[in-house]
């Protein structure tokens, strides 16, 4: 098949295609560079079945493909804040042109939404048919709502024009190629415990957060774009931990001596986010399977690699953290 993955040279798009180079397929990465980097594909550069075409999805492209994963969005609170604008328009526009490439071209088209749509959620955990609790004009709401919108979009054009859609609402997910200045929470512990700095926790560390490692991620978009349900269905790990046992986790895993250090909270904090997996487990076959341990050391592998290759010019760790929902 050929597979577009908009967003591809990003931190989850770039895994995925190197699962889908690996089973044989074609892919087009398009990507604009905002947050992703042409060294997350640096291993299929000369590859002939790829092609990197850098491009923003605010406007149109016309290609031929039998598949679209519409992942090109920026992730992070610090990247998606930069320009609220831009990124609202990449979720409004990008959605929009994308879903009319997958209409004129019969492909089959995936959105990667998120876990934001439910907003500050008022039931836990949280299952697809709970509509949210979402503020309409707060800093989050270029990348909440315009992820709503999107969804909205998509199944516009399922009902209106017979797109053969997918929704994945994706929770929290880390691993290898994560941006070290990213202002989430897996990054900063580990870029704070590598650097010997104190790992800085806001609020007293209760509150709870679920972590989905990257190859599991990946895996569940596979199955949903190859199933048969349009969904939403939420992707994520249900194992909650609190921000503390994380903190505490790293610290062990690099440096037991790391001190600790409590800052106030941000206001819009949510005390909790956890997915109800029951539709992915029973519509997809799918459960995340890798431990948090194993996962961590997989990605301090990588970020030690990083940091030592780039140490004269000292990683950057944000000054505030408002980013633990991803
Ligand atoms: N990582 C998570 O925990 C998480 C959680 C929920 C949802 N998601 C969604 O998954 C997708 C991928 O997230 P990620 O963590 O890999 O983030 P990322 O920032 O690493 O990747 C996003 C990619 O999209 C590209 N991009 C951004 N705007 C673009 C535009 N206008 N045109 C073309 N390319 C553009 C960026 O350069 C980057 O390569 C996003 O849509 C995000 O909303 C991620």
């Amino acid at each position: 098949m050929r597979i577009l993955v908009t967003g591809g040279a990003g931190f989850i798009g770039s895994h995925l295609i190197d699962r889908l180079l690996s089973a044989g397929n074609e892919v087009i990465c398009l990507d604009n560079f905002f947050t992703g980097h042409k060294r997350n594909v640096l291993q299929w550069l000369d590859h002939p079945y790829f092609e990197l075409i850098r491009h923003d999805v605010t406007e149109p492209i016309r290609l031929e493909v039998d598949q679209i994963y519409h992942l090109a969005c920026p992730a992070s609170p610090v990247h998606y804040q930069y320009n609220p604008v831009k990124t609202i328009k990449t979720n409004v526009m990008g959605t929009l042109n994308m879903l009319g490439l997958a209409k004129r071209v019969k492909a089959r088209f995936l959105l990667a939404s998120t876990s934001e749509v439910y907003g500050d959620p008022e039931v836990h955990p949280q299952r697809e048919d709970y509509w949210g609790n979402v503020n309409p004009i707060g800093i989050r709401s270029c990348y909440d709502e315009g992820k709503r919108v999107a969804e909205t979009l998509t199944f516009d054009y399922h009902r209106q024009n017979n797109v053969d859609v997918r929704v994945a609402r994706i929770f929290n997910t880390y691993g290898p190629r994560m941006q070290e200045n990213d202002g989430r929470v897996v990054s900063n512990f580990v870029v704070q415990a590598l650097q010997n700095l104190p790992l800085t926790i806001y609020g007293d560390g209760s509150q709870t957060r679920s972590f989905c490692y990257v190859s599991d991620l990946v895996d569940g978009l596979m199955r949903l774009m190859n199933g048969q349900h349009t969904g939403p269905v939420n992707l994520g790990n249900p194992d909650e931990y609190t921000i503390l046992e994380l903190a505490e986790a790293i610290q062990n895993m690099v440096n037991p001596g790391a001190p600790i250090q409590l800052n106030p909270l941000p206001e819009d904090d949510p005390r909790r986010r956890k997915p109800d997996i029951t539709r992915a487990q029973t519509w997809l076959g799918w459960q995340p399977t890798v431990p948090l341990q194993e996962g961590l050391r997989q990605t301090l592998e990588d970020f030690r690699s990083r940091i030592g290759i780039h140490a004269e010019s000292e990683v950057q760790v944000p000054v505030a953290i408002t980013g633990e929902h991803h």
